[in-house]
C-alpha cells in the first residue's frame, strides 16, 4: 500500500487512540482486521454464512462531567462521526457535557389472563412481595452480591382486548449488565407462584423495552458565537420547536439523535434494537411523541440543550465480553460502569442532534454529506488510493456527484 498523507494521519491517530486508552499490539489489531472470526460468529447466531463489518470510527473532543473521553462508533453512514467530534469540540469551550442517570432498574413483566377477580388480585401478590422478590433474587446470586437483583415489584390491571389482564411487574436492579437474561430468568421463575396466588393463567414472562426507569440525562450549553451567531440559534431553537410540534418531523430529529446513541451502542457490542424501541416508545409515553432533545435559548442568546433517554446498556454479559472489538471499544472509552456508558451515550445522542440541527438551520445537511458520499461514488466507479479524492473533490467542485461522472473523470485520467 503508498503511504498517502491521509495514511499516515491514519497511522498517527492510531497511534493517539493506542496510547489514550493503553491498547496492546493485538487490540490494535484486533481494531484493524475486524475482530470477528468465523467461528465465534458462528457461536453468536444460527445459520452463520459470514460476518458483516462496518465501519468504526473515532468521535474525538468528548468531555463528559469533567473526563476526556474518545467515542468508537460502528455506523455506516458519512458524516456522523466527524459531526459529533465537531458538535462536542464546540461544548468543550464551556465545559463539555453535564451527564447523569438513575438507577440502572428494568422492568420483567409477567401476565396473567382468566384471573377470576383481577380486581381483587392486586392485594394477595403484593401480600407476597417479600418471599417473590426473594424467589427473584434466588435466580442470580452474582448479580445480589454485586449489590444488584430485584428490588420491587408491582402489579397492574390492565383492560385488554382479549379482557381484564393483572400484570405483575418486577423492578430488577441490573448493576453492570443491560440483564435481559437475568430478568427474562426472574420473571420465568415467579410464574407458578403468581399462577397459585391469583389462579389465573400466567402467559408472557419477558422484560419490558420501555426502561423509563433506567434513564440517562445530559446537558450542555453552546455559546453563541461558536454556532455562528444567534440567528443560529434561533434556527436550532425553531427546529426544536417543528420537531415538537410534528411527528413526521420529530421521527427524524430522534432519528438524528440515535445516529449517536445506536452507533456507540454497536461499537459497545450492545442490543442496539433494544435501545432503539426504548427511545421511541419513551418519547410516545404520553400520547404525544416527542423529542428526545430539548433546546433553548438564554437570556445571554446562547444555546442550552438537554436530553433525558433511556438506556438499557451494559458493560458486562452479552457480547460485550465475546465481541474482540466491543471489548476494544468498552476500553478506548474507559467506562468504569454501565451507568457511565449510558451518560456517554445520552450526551453523543444530544451533540449529534445539536450538528444536526445546526446544520440544518445553517448550512444544510447536504454540503457536509458531500465529500464523503463523492467518494463513494468514486470508488464505485472504480477509483482507487489517490484517484478516489481527485475524483471526488472534481465531483464537489462541479455539483455533480454521479457515477456517470465519476467514470467519466476516471476514463479521462487513465488516458491521460
Ligand atoms: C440523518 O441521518 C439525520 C438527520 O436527518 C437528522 C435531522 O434531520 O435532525 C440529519
Amino acid at each position: 500500500m503508498t503511504v498517502t498523507r491521509q495514511s499516515s494521519n491514519i497511522q498517527s491517530f492510531y497511534k493517539l487512540v493506542q496510547q489514550f486508552a493503553g491498547l496492546t499490539d493485538d487490540e490494535l489489531n484486533a481494531l484493524r482486521v475486524g475482530g470477528l472470526s468465523f467461528d465465534r460468529a458462528e457461536r453468536m447466531v444460527e445459520n452463520v454464512v459470514g460476518v458483516f463489518p462496518i465501519p468504526l470510527g473515532i468521535a474525538t473532543n468528548f468531555l463528559i462531567n469533567n473526563k476526556d473521553y474518545l467515542v468508537p462508533m460502528a455506523i455506516e453512514e458519512p458524516s456522523v462521526v466527524a459531526a459529533a467530534s465537531h458538535a462536542a469540540k464546540m461544548a468543550r469551550q464551556t465545559g463539555g457535557f453535564i451527564a447523569e442517570s438513575t438507577e440502572p432498574i428494568m422492568i420483567g413483566q409477567v401476565q396473567i389472563v382468566n384471573c377470576p377477580d383481577p380486581h381483587g388480585v392486586e392485594k394477595s401478590v403484593l401480600r407476597e412481595k417479600k418471599e417473590l422478590i426473594e424467589l427473584a433474587n434466588k435466580q442470580d446470586p452474582m448479580l445480589v452480591s454485586k449489590g444488584g437483583g430485584a428490588r420491587d415489584l408491582r402489579v397492574r390491571i390492565l383492560p385488554t382486548l382479549a379482557g381484564t389482564m393483572v400484570v405483575a411487574e418486577l423492578l430488577v436492579d441490573c448493576r453492570d449488565a443491560m440483564g435481559a437474561n437475568t430478568v427474562n430468568t426472574m420473571a420465568e421463575a415467579l410464574a407458578q407462584r403468581l399462577e397459585k396466588i391469583t389462579g389465573g393463567k400466567v402467559r408472557l414472562r419477558i422484560i419490558s423495552n420501555l426502561a423509563d426507569k433506567r434513564l440517562a440525562r445530559a446537558r450542555v450549553l453552546i455559546p453563541k458565537k461558536a454556532l455562528g451567531g444567534e440567528e443560529v440559534v434561533d434556527g436550532i431553537v425553531e427546529a426544536y420547536a417543528f420537531a415538537a410540534a410534528d411527528p413526521y418531523r420529530c421521527a427524524t430529529h430522534n432519528k438524528g439523535v440515535m445516529n449517536g446513541v445506536t452507533a456507540v451502542c454497536l461499537a459497545t457490542g450492545n442490543d442496539t434494537r433494544a435501545i432503539e424501541a426504548g427511545a421511541h416508545a419513551y418519547c410516545a409515553r404520553n400520547g404525544n411523541y416527542s423529542p428526545l432533545t430539548t433546546w433553548k435559548k438564554d437570556k445571554n442568546g446562547d444555546l442550552q440543550g438537554w436530553i433525558e433517554i433511556p438506556i438499557a446498556a451494559g458493560v458486562i454479559g452479552g457480547i460485550t465480553a465475546v465481541h474482540p472489538i466491543a471489548k476494544v471499544s468498552l476500553k478506548i472509552l474507559g467506562v468504569r460502569s454501565a451507568k457511565e456508558l449510558g451518560e456517554v451515550m445520552a450526551s453523543v445522542g444530544l451533540a449529534q442532534n445539536l450538528a444536526a440541527l445546526r446544520a440544518l438551520a445553517a448550512e444544510g445537511i447536504q454540503r457536509g454529506h458531500m465529500s464523503l458520499h463523492a467518494r463513494n461514488i468514486a470508488a464505485m466507479a472504480g477509483a482507487d488510493g489517490k484517484e478516489v479524492d481527485h475524483i471526488a473533490r472534481i465531483m464537489v467542485e462541479e455539483h455533480a456527484i454521479r457515477l456517470d461522472r465519476a467514470k467519466e473523470l476516471l476514463s479521462q485520467r487513465s488516458h491521460n
